[in-house]
């Protein structure tokens, strides 16, 4: 397959997605890599990865099966019930059940944007007194930053887009997309429109 048509967005996408931002195969190396710094830095030591549901599904998936060492998984449920490509207010809607009490943590979360997010979960994980608490992003929009929050490990550092895909969506859509890719504006224009009218 020539370098050109793995980054031409397939056929049935094309109406959606602008362009292909990471394909399947720079994901995947990316990923690979990231592990092994992720396991470097907890020395082999049990960690309990907590992930922010639900963009991270494919991402923690494909992570944790590259992490050589023990692990227990749980899950935080946030949704900003924001309709658009802003965030809105932050609800939790599950929380953690692991107790991670004194026992090294690493959050998983799909983008890092406004920052919003991160910095409400982080006070609520601190709270709960792990031994250690790092972060891990697949993407950072640095340009995009209100709170002041960074992230221990980034896959890929983005410019100011909305993407989707790799089970980031929009409005709940494209988390099946095996590509990060660009989010057509119509396709958002056409739904705040259609809120507006509401
Ligand atoms: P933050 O709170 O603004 O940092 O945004 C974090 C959350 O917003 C992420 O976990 C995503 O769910 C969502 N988000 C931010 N930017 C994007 C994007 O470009 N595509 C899809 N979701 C995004
Ligand atoms: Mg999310």
């Amino acid at each position: 397959m020539s370098a050109k048509s793995k980054t031409t967005v397939p056929l049935r996408w094309r109406k959606d997605v602008e362009r292909v931002l990471i394909t399947e195969a720079q994901l995947a190396r990316r990923v690979k890599i990231l592990a092994r710094e992720i396991e470097k830095d907890f020395h082999g030591r049990e960690m309990v990865v907590v992930s922010l549901l639900s963009g991270t599904v494919m991402f923690l998936a494909d992570l944790i099966r590259h992490l050589n060492l023990p692990l227990r998984l749980d899950f935080i449920g946030v949704s900003s019930y924001g309709l658009g490509t802003e965030s809105g207010e932050l609800v939790f809607t599950k929380e953690l059940r692991i107790d991670v009490r004194n026992r090294d943590v690493l959050l998983v979360d799909d983008i890092l944007d406004t920052g919003r997010t991160m910095s409400r979960v982080l006070p609520k994980l601190r709270a709960l007194k792990p031994r250690r608490l790092k972060t891990c992003v697949l993407l950072d929009k640095p340009g995009r930053r209100v709170e002041k929050v960074r992230a221990d490990f980034v896959g890929f550092a983005i410019p100011d887009h909305f993407v989707i895909g790799y089970g980031l969506d929009f409005a709940e859509r494209y988390r099946n997309l095996p590509f990060v890719g660009v989010l057509h504006p119509h396709v958002y224009k056409e739904v705040s429109k259609h809120i507006c009218r509401k």
